[in-house]
């Protein structure tokens, strides 16, 4: 006599890359039930498609509450996101339940401090303004201060967060000619010796640094960290980037420093609410560059993600070790 194996049920929030998909489907584990849509699934639908639910594979779009938890209800075991930030998810509900959790560190570092170098140079050399400029005819000569940017060759960089993400950025930045590479954070890392980091405290950080880069998790700790205060502090001549998450800075507070002047310019891959809609008042001003959050938007991060997310919760349904579970 063999035993009948359960099929479970799971449901995905996203079309997501085939890469991921395919493991599932094929896994024989669980019958797949898809929010088929490249737009994000109604509350109504998410609330609905994860009843009964033994899985979820989410995104970081997806607010992972006690609505949700509650919908799903107890057969729920695992939830995957399609992610490494999980502050969209509600920690210790998910705690309290036992339900074990998925994530995505590691696989989107190197596409992410990538990322966050190119917004970084785009920013502070004035790139979109410059491609601008040449297709609405304001390119009459070559002239000495014209589009003139700030330079890395000689910077101090302060890091805020310099964990996986952070160090990578650390790692590409040095090369190009970084004399002093601050980063804060809530201890010190042995291993900021590879890049000769300076373990400082945050005002020291933000009161030295040619470019501040923001690259933490989203934490009641760091919610509003960027504010008025800390803007004051930044040299008037000084580059911000954020690749972490917009809460993270107040949006009101750096609009203000960006117009008065008291800071040079911004950067940012992240904002809230995202998408920023296209009237928000940053999206006025020259020395704001804004991406729609594509630090880890390369075709094959984008491949080992889903991968990755696919095999969490599959490994999540059948009570097996996950090649990253978020260990809370
Ligand atoms: P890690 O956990 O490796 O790094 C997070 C860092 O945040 C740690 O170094 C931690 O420092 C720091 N941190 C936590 N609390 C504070 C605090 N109060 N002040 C300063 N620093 C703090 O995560 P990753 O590097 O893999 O990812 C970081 C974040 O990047 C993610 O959480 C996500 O939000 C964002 N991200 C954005 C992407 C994009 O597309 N733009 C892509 C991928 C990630 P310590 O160890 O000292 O606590
Ligand atoms: C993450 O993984 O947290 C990013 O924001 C998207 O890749």
């Amino acid at each position: 006599m063999h035993t009948v194996q359960k099929i479970m049920k799971v449901f995905v929030t996203r079309r997501i890359p085939q890469e991921g998909m395919k493991l599932l489907s094929q896994s024989g584990v669980c019958k797949v039930s898809l929010w088929d849509s490249d737009e994000p699934v109604p509350r109504e639908e998410l609330l609905k498609g994860v009843a009964g639910a033994h899985g979820l594979l989410c995104l970081l779009s997806d607010k992972i509450d006690t609505e949700v938890l509650d919908a799903a209800g107890p057969n729920l075991k695992v939830i995957s996101t399609l992610s490494v930030g999980f502050d969209h998810m509600a920690m210790d509900e998910i705690k309290k339940r036992g339900v074990r959790v998925g994530y995505t560190p590691d696989v989107l570092t190197d596409a992410t401090a990538e990322l966050t170098v190119a917004l970084l140079l785009a920013t502070a050399r004035r790139l979109p303004e410059g491609v601008q400029e040449v297709k609405n005819g304001g390119w009459s000569t070559w002239k000495p201060l014209w589009l003139c940017g700030y330079g890395l060759s000689g910077s101090t960089v302060g890091v805020i967060g310099l964990g996986r993400i952070g160090m990578a950025i650390a790692r590409r930045l040095k090369p190009f000619g970084v004399k002093r590479l601050l980063y804060s954070g809530r201890a010190a890392k042995s291993y900021a010796s590879e890049v000769e980091g300076e373990y400082v405290p945050l005002d020291t950080l933000v009161s030295h640094s040619d470019f501040v880069v923001v690259s933490c998790a989203l934490t009641p700790e760091t919610q509003g960290l960027c504010d008025k205060a800390f803007f004051s502090k930044m040299k008037n001549t000084a580059v911000f980037i954020n690749t972490s998450r917009g809460a993270v800075v107040n949006q009101e507070d750096l609009y203000q420093a960006l117009s008065t002047g008291q800071i040079a310019c911004a950067g940012l891959d992240v904002t809230t609410p995202e998408p920023l809609p296209t009237d928000h008042p940053l999206l006025t001003l020259k020395n704001c560059v804004v991406l729609p959050h594509i630090g880890s938007a390369t075709y094959s991060t984008r491949g080992i993600m889903a991968e990755l997310s696919a095999n969490n919760l599959l490994a999540g349904l059948q009570g097996k070790d996950m090649p990253s579970e978020l260990k809370f």
